[in-house]
């Protein structure tokens, strides 16, 4: 067999999540060496089981490690009212029949950072377990081959608050030990997914197939196509997958741009705000490539790959 690039995912699924995720599993490029699993979208307890599900529904054999239960510091609040109680729509799925690792999240990242030095790491929930995972080990970057991002809003139009992104605003404190320790990585934001929306009336086609998985997402996603519709009009957003694409295929990004990112971690109204240094102003290394354009037909191919 050719060589496949080692994947780890660090997520918090969640709707959004899961379509990134089953992209992942549809590569025959990328090997997925594991899922490492946050609090976010709903509470570790609902994301590490519907973790399990999803790779049930996928028919992979791939190892989940619980994360976190909580932000590093202060408490933040789910994104239930978006993915529903359960971060799977509430439909009421049989449980996965498979079990947790009892290795944690931040232990597992070290690991296979030492034994697949070069993976390609991405993260789609809030970064609480890889911010441990380097607070354990300031050398972890050396050892992963690329770090993509979802997060961020780069000119402060945010979706969780006026100037944040759900992923960094969960864990500010998280996203700041990242953005410092990393020397440098992939930033896939908010608003580079607002430029990449799909006609709901387009996914759901899409969606209308008989093959397990595509029925599946169906199901779980279907009163946050109905919210998306509801309060962001036309268009669904796929955050996680868009990053997912842009990890996967890098020949399919049409344009990036490096700057300077910092996380604001105070604040009255900008918490959790990722502030972009455009001019190059501040002598900062500019330690984040931001995505600006995907290939919007590749960026197609790949979701549908994934419910093939
Ligand atoms: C991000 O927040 C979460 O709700 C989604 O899963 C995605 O990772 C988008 O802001
Ligand atoms: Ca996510």
């Amino acid at each position: 067999m050719t060589h496949r690039i080692p994947l780890l995912i660090d997520t918090d699924p969640g709707v959004d999540d899961a379509w990134a995720l089953l992209m992942a599993f549809a590569s025959p490029a990328h090997e997925v060496l594991g899922l490492t699993i946050a609090a976010g979208n709903v509470g570790l307890e609902y994301t590490v089981r519907n973790a399990l599900k999803l790779c049930e529904i996928a028919g992979v054999d791939v190892p989940v490690f619980p994360g976190c239960a909580s932000p590093l510091v202060y408490p933040a609040e789910d994104a239930a009212y978006v993915h529903g109680r359960d971060g799977f729509g509430d439909v009421g799925f049989l449980p996965p029949t498979s079990r947790a690792e009892s290795e944690r999240a931040a232990l597992a990242i070290l690991r296979l950072s030492r034994e697949r030095p070069g993976l390609l790491l991405v993260c789609l929930g809030p970064l609480t377990n890889l911010a441990l995972a380097l607070r354990l080990d300031p050398t972890l970057p050396e050892r992963i081959g690329r770090l993509v991002i979802m997060g961020g809003a780069v000119t402060g139009q945010g979706n969780t608050s006026v100037s944040a992104e759900f992923n960094i605003a969960f864990d500010p404190e998280a996203a700041a030990i990242v953005f410092s320790g990393f020397p440098q990585f992939d930033l896939v934001d908010w608003e580079a997914v607002l430029r990449h929306g799909l006609p709901h009336d387009e996914v759901a086609q899409w969606l209308d197939r008989t093959a397990p998985k595509a029925a599946f997402y169906k199901a779980i996603s279907r009163r946050t196509r109905e919210w998306s519709e509801d309060r962001r009009g036309t268009h669904w957003h796929s955050a996680d997958g868009l990053a997912m694409a842009a990890a996967l295929d890098p020949e399919g990004v049409e344009a990036w741009s490096q700057h300077a990112v910092e996380v604001e971690t105070g604040g009255r109204f900008a918490r959790g705000a990722t502030i972009v240094d455009w001019a190059d102003r501040s002598g900062r290394s500019a330690q984040a490539r931001i995505l600006g354009r995907f290939n919007p037909e590749r960026f197609r191919h790949w979701l549908k790959a994934a419910l093939a």
